[in-house]
């Protein structure tokens, strides 16, 4: 009899009642409970309708007594939150965080060891994530997998790339899930660093859209101390399970109680433009960590860049040495191969050029010692990131920017050889503070070193996240490429000011991105922080600048203009070089114009794949600026103004698609047209495929000179 009762309370802790917590519109609801075999389980709604099925929830170790079954809940707690917070730079000077939070603690009774869950419930979305207290039986563990389910509702439409534990450099693919399968080989192309794990593995930020219309997006938010997570479909039943990153030993994550991961999150909208406008994964960050922050400007740039990436000028100063050892090799007496671009006079002229055209910063890559045998060698002391070439002089440089308003941005390309950074950093850092650089753009091309390590895993998390708050310390801003994608981190570390972290405007370089490119970004990788996409592209045809190319950018003029609007971003590059910009100076304006931090932004029109069209207030001013980007099927818009001051005039300035643009073989066919809006005015707009518009809307202010302009439609 008491073997029955004991094991009937046992059962019914198992199958304790399920716990409900809703968003607070009440739109999107929660459930939690553990099942017959105490497997925590969660399910989520959205206006009724479900949107994650029954998904269990779960912790393999490498060791016995996983953290994945036989739990009990010895408590459940509910609480609520709402403040409002101001990021030091951003899409909205303002941001709301709002959520109920449902937070259950479990134990499994067999051997002591607890493991809780915390879920919070936005009116966008869920996050939610697993927590470790202090404990007598699991003070260290390590993961040996992740076992979280998104379990979908059906075989939803996505818009994916390929999971790979090193690169997000890919084109998206749009897709039913059932089709993933056969598609993923054929998605992957070229990288230095690649690490494709599974037939059915994507990536996150992933955006999926149902068959009745609603809008889901799975990520994570704070990924930090773990390793970054992927997704693996069951794609007879489209499940997602999820997939973190090994280390070389093969393990996930090595954990020190008391711990915690990062938050999983799932926005749901039946509207696109809601997952844009999310600040889901931000205000599931925690505040910022810095006490101050005067230091940390957005920044608009050019750069010693674009000549190499496309017109296949070399990076490196000589032919002359087979191999480069630091300290030995003497770039005194090699002969320079002459076609080297960061040198003085190059340099300056670009200098020169910002100046005048109002850019915050220069960059200039290829400026330091190691570029002859960069990459492909598994080379450990590859750059010291503090010894310019002797064609580039550092003091002289820093000083005639300087005394033209213009500063230096610092290039830090690491090869992916950690530990030779971290040798090198705090002299690289303070060589930026002796010359009044503050913004580095740091690299990870090619394989890891530690060899066999993953650009995703914990450790390499550590390291991205080591180098920005030693940044921090030297006032410096930092904007990795090849890192992790960003989770939100931003918002704690405001010094990351941008990432790549996906398929840039380097691409077009290569062979070219699809052209609704940048239709999906901004749901997709745009959603964890920024990304220096690096637009402005003005000459689409890339044998114009190196004879040997045959790749083509695949967008408009007026599309390249676009970007500056739709890319969110504190980090902007004007990236194709200053001839180009001489040629279309009447476009150019806009870049010239078009500001890089808001007070305001508000997402128009959007589906992913076909269009996104973005309306931004300009910080500390009344002036608004419009940006439209389209896929394939080009797009038409009737723009209603109706946001503006309704007691106030502006002056609208359009730059379009010119009505015989095509991406392919008409992309530099614009117009540019000018005329008086208020809040009343609705315009009529175009883009062809591969296109897209910009507007600037200026506020008529008693200075505003008015030449015979007329209201524009
Ligand atoms: C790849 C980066 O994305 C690119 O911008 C940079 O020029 C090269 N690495 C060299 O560091
Ligand atoms: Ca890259």
């Amino acid at each position: 009899m008491k073997i029955i009762i004991a094991a009937f309370l046992l059962l019914s802790c198992f199958m304790a009642k399920a716990e409900s917590i809703s968003s607070p519109s009440g739109n999107i609801t929660l459930e939690f409970s553990i099942n017959e075999r105490g497997i925590p389980t969660y399910q989520v709604t959205y206006k009724g309708i479900p949107v994650i099925k029954p998904s269990t929830l779960g912790i393999e170790l490498n060791e016995e007594n996983s953290l994945m079954d036989s739990f009990r809940i010895n408590n459940t707690s509910t609480s609520t939150f709402d403040e409002t917070w101001e990021p030091v730079w951003g899409e909205n000077s303002h941001i709301r965080n709002r959520y109920n939070e449902l937070f259950v603690e479990l134990e499994k009774p067999s051997n002591g060891r607890f493991m809780n869950l915390r879920f919070r419930v936005y009116d966008d979305g869920v996050g939610f994530r697993y927590e470790f207290p202090s404990q007598q039986y699991l003070p260290y563990f390590v993961v040996k997998k992740e076992h979280t389910q998104f379990a979908m509702t059906g075989d939803h439409t996505a818009w994916w790339i390929p999971g790979d534990y090193d690169t997000q450099e890919y084109d998206y693919t749009e897709s039913k899930l059932s089709e993933i399968r056969s598609l993923l080989s054929g998605a992957v192309d070229g990288n230095l660093s690649q690490s494709i794990f599974s037939s059915t593995g994507v990536q996150t930020s992933l955006q999926m859209k149902t068959a009745e219309g609603l809008y889901i997006n799975l990520h994570e938010a704070a990924l930090v101390d773990y390793s970054c997570m992927h997704l693996v479909l069951d794609d007879k039943n489209f499940v997602f399970t999820s997939q973190l990153t090994p280390d070389a030993q093969g393990n996930m994550a090595y954990m020190q109680t008391p711990c915690r991961t990062p938050w999983r999150t799932v926005m749901v909208s039946d509207d696109a433009r809601d997952i844009l406008a999310s600040n889901l994964i931000l205000n599931l960050n925690e505040p910022c960590k810095y006490k101050d922050t005067s230091w940390i400007k957005p920044v608009k740039y050019i750069g010693v860049w674009w000549e190499m990436i496309a017109g296949g000028k070399p990076w490196a100063y000589t032919w002359d040495v087979p191999s480069v050892r630091l300290g030995e090799t003497d770039y005194n007496k090699v002969k320079p191969n002459g076609q080297h671009p960061a040198n003085n006079e190059n340099v300056k002229k670009y200098i020169d050029f910002a100046a005048k055209h109002g850019f915050d910063q220069v960059l200039v890559e290829g400026w330091n010692i190691g570029w002859e045998d960069w990459f492909g060698h598994s080379k450990d002391y590859v750059f010291d990131f503090v010894t310019p070439y002797p064609d580039f002089d550092i003091k002289m440089l820093n000083e005639y920017a300087q005394s033209k308003g213009v500063k230096l941005m610092m290039h830090h390309e690491t090869s992916a050889s950690i530990r030779n950074y971290e040798r090198h950093m705090e002299a690289a850092y303070q060589l930026m503070n002796d010359y009044g650089y503050n913004a580095v753009k740091s690299g990870y091309v090619g394989n890891m070193i530690p060899r066999g390590e993953h650009h995703y895993g914990q450790w390499l998390n550590n390291h991205y996240l080591y180098a920005v708050t030693e940044a921090a310390k030297h006032h410096i801003m930092v904007n990795a490429h090849e890192a992790v994608r960003p989770t939100g981190l931003c918002r704690t570390y405001p010094n990351l000011i941008g990432n790549e972290s996906a398929r840039g405007t380097e691409y077009e370089a290569f062979s070219g991105n699809k052209p609704f490119h940048t239709t999906v970004l901004p749901f997709t990788r745009l959603q964890g922080g920024p990304m220096d996409y690096t637009p402005g592209i003005f000459e689409m045809d890339m044998s114009k600048l190196n004879p040997n190319s045959k790749s083509h950018v695949n967008s408009t003029l007026a599309r390249q203009l676009a970007l500056y609007v739709t890319m969110y971003s504190p980090l902007q590059m004007a990236a194709d070089i200053p001839e180009n910009y001489e040629r279309f100076m009447d476009a150019f304006q806009f870049i010239k114009d078009v500001p890089v931090d808001w007070d305001e932004s508000k997402y128009l029109e959007a589906e992913p794949g076909r269009y996104i069209v973005a309306a931004r207030k300009a910080k500390g001013s009344n002036n608004w600026f419009i940006g439209c980007t389209s896929g394939e099927e080009g797009h038409l818009s009737t723009l209603k103004l109706d946001f503006l001051d309704n007691d106030k005039k502006y002056i609208a300035t359009v730059y379009e698609d010119g009505k015989d643009a095509h991406y392919r073989n008409n992309p530099q066919s614009y117009g540019i047209r000018k005329g008086i809006v208020t809040a009343k005015s609705a315009l009529k707009m175009k883009a062809v495929a591969g296109g897209g518009y910009a507007i600037s809307i200026i506020e008529i202010t008693d200075k505003t000179v008015l030449r015979d302009l007329k209201n524009l439609k």
